[in-house]
């Protein structure tokens, strides 16, 4: 079973970056081709059942599966960056994570109104990020059709404040 196959790759390094933070280290998924084909196609029915436009994958570990996720189906990936990184106009949020501050942007152009739009990151935590990046999406007047991640952080209630934009949240392993 895949979420059986995760939690025995997935490597729990204590005290980082922080003192207190038990950080879930996902680059030994990376190593194993099959299985990121699996991670992206248990993504995929999920994101057909959602008439899903584009795939948003958020700065850097979103871009993993994100890219993987939005080819597979055939649909556009946007990159949501942290600040300075992207060349064009762009609009920016700023959030608390669960180990510091930051400032995520995304080209103004990016989708037009209207589109529906997937946000997908590795790690769902206390959701500062992924709050922060659907107000971009609205902002921009998306429609924030779903989130995927590959983790949940379950104790860290991330997913409570996912809500308000779409209940529509699913995670591979709790
Ligand atoms: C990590 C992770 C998520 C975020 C989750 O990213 O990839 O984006 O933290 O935390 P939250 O739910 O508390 O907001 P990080 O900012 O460490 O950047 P990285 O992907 O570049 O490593
Ligand atoms: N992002 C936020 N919290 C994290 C954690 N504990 N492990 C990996 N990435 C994270």
């Amino acid at each position: 079973m895949l979420e059986e196959k995760l939690k025995a790759v997935v490597r729990d390094i204590p005290d980082f970056p922080q003192p207190g933070v038990v950080f879930k280290d996902i680059t030994p998924i990376l190593k194993n081709a099959t299985l990121c084909s699996e991670i992206t196609d248990a993504f995929v029915e999920y994101v057909k059942s959602l008439d899903v436009q584009v795939i948003a994958g958020i700065e850097s570990r979103g871009f993993l599966f994100g890219m993987m996720l939005a080819n597979k189906l055939g649909i556009p990936f946007i990159p949501i960056r942290k600040q300075g990184k992207l060349p064009a106009h762009t609009i920016a949020e700023s959030y608390k994570l669960e180990y510091g501050q930051a400032t995520i942007e995304i080209h103004e152009d990016a989708f037009l109104p209207g589109t529906k739009v997937l946000i997908h990151d590795d790690l769902l935590a206390t959701g500062g990020t992924v709050v922060a990046a659907a107000k971009l999406i609205e902002k921009l007047g998306g429609e924030v059709a779903g989130f995927s991640f590959v983790i949940n952080l379950e104790f860290l209630k991330g997913e409570g404040r996912l809500h308000r934009f779409s209940n529509n949240v699913i995670s591979l392993v709790d």
